[in-house]
């Protein structure tokens, strides 16, 4: 039997660093608060001119060197993003292009904080039926240019920050990789976490109305995300092991998407498992989206917390709402 495993990572995070003073000193908030309510102590912002695939790039040209698989042998592009390059096309299509892959396949998805899994859980089906060999997933996002950095975006504004993540998937015979993967949505809580404008019920899609309103920033009703993600995060890790009864005592890592320090937390405390059982680096970069689990499990790989043979939860939970988690055997 064909599995996908993940052969290589890699990440990336733009140079500069904007910490909860600097945030602090242009919109009523504070370190304290944003250290206690989120776990944040920094984040990083794009430079100026510098875009999403700009990151990506970076990290995708680590996970193929870590790999040992060439751009040529490349069988699909899946890029996962809530902030592309453009409205359109696809952050997939410019990366396919900058960095001079085949004329395969290049697929954008958007859901948000889970794009990741949603992207692994493509890829591991195209590889688990021979169909492919080799295949891209990569988390990038760039958000700090979407962001409402005044007073009245400082719930959102203080959370989200850019990064990359990429991992390439490869097939084997060894049944080492991906076991399951467990995809969910529910859509009666669009409106919890989103972005209102360029809309298709507009008139006219991009419109002044719209940016004086202030719709085209990301909305987010904090407290119905962590009622939702602190119950969703348990129930689906649990699902994914039940599917490969696998008890949770016998896991190494769990890599949760890094939507908020007391979020996992409060999973951790819901599983009965210690703190340390899920990767954590959200002090460090804050939330970036579909980029917080490919970083979080590449930064785990390279301090030696993941081996092969572990077990490692991956999970995520974010603005849809949708959520997913996967269970490898590394
Ligand atoms: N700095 C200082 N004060 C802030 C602030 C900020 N950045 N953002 C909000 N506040 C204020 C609020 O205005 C409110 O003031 P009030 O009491 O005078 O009305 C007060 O802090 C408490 O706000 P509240 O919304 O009750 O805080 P909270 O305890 O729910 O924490 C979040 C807010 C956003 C940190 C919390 O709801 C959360 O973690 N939600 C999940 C968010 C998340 O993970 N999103 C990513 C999903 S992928």
């Amino acid at each position: 039997m064909t599995s996908a495993y993940i052969s290589g990572t890699g990440f990336y995070l733009p140079e500069r660093v904007v910490t909860n003073d600097e945030l602090a000193a242009i919109m009523d908030t504070s370190d304290e608060w944003i250290t206690a309510r989120t776990g944040i102590k920094e984040r990083r912002y794009a430079a100026p001119g510098q875009g999403t695939v700009d990151l990506a790039v970076p990290a995708v040209e680590q996970a193929l060197e870590a790999a040992e698989v060439t751009v040529e042998q490349i069988g699909l592009i899946i890029f996962a993003t809530s902030t592309p390059d453009y409205y359109a096309p696809g952050s997939g299509c410019l990366l396919q292009d900058r960095m001079g892959f085949g004329e395969i396949g290049a697929l954008d998805i958007r859901v948000q904080c889970s794009g990741f899994l949603y992207g692994l859980s493509i890829a591991d089906q195209y590889i688990r039926t021979g169909t492919l060999e080799h295949v891209l997933v990569v988390g990038a996002e760039v958000q700090s240019n979407a962001m409402d950095l005044s007073d009245e975006g400082r719930d959102t504004a203080v959370i989200f920050g850019d990064g990359a993540g990429a991992a390439v998937l490869s097939a084997n015979e060894q049944g080492r990789g991906v076991l399951s993967t467990h995809l969910h949505s529910q859509g009666k809580y669009a409106q919890e976490l989103w972005i209102g404008a360029a809309s298709s019920y507009a008139k006219q899609r991009f419109n002044k109305e719209d940016i004086d309103a202030g719709r085209h920033w990301l909305k987010m009703n904090g407290k119905e995300v962590f009622k939702n993600a602190v119950v969703r995060f348990p129930e689906v890790i649990r699902e994914a092991l039940a599917a490969n009864e696998i008890d949770i005592s016998q896991v190494k890592l769990i890599v949760p998407h890094q939507a908020n320090l007391r979020i996992s937390q409060e999973v951790a405390r819901r599983l009965k498992v210690p703190e340390e059982l899920l990767y954590s680096n959200i002090e460090r970069y804050g939330n970036t989206t579909a980029a917080t689990v490919p970083i979080a499990m590449a930064e785990a790989v390279r301090e030696g917390k993941i081996a092969p043979g572990d077990y490692v939860v991956l999970a995520a939970f974010g603005s849809g709402f949708t959520w997913a988690a996967a269970l490898l055997k590394w």
